[in-house]
């Protein structure tokens, strides 16, 4: 991953409160971190991926953000490609 602060960056909620508790992990978040860490956007250097503990949405998860943006929930591993893409297009428009 790249570290050039001058990109996007998408922050991922990675909040783990394990059995019977509602967090975005077990919603699915460890799947779409893996998603977009391995999408060629991110692995080219386009956009940068970043972890956080919690947005306090939890009941929407897996919740992404863009750095200061909006945020995206859910977005389940599925959807990272056309979201990359619209990340993408947002900031060269
Ligand atoms: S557990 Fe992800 S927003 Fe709270």
């Amino acid at each position: 991953m790249t570290d050039d602060r001058t990109l996007p960056e998408i922050l991922v909620c990675v909040r783990d409160r394990g059995e019977g508790g509602s967090s975005c992990v077990g919603r699915g978040a460890r799947q779409t971190l893996d998603a977009l860490t391995r999408h060629p956007r991110v692995l080219a250097g386009q956009v940068r991926v970043g972890t956080v503990t919690c947005f306090g949405r939890c009941m929407t998860g897996p919740v992404v953000r863009v750095r200061a943006g909006a945020f995206q929930a859910p977005l389940h591993a599925a959807d990272v490609d056309a979201y990359l893409d619209a990340v993408v297009n947002d900031q060269t428009s």
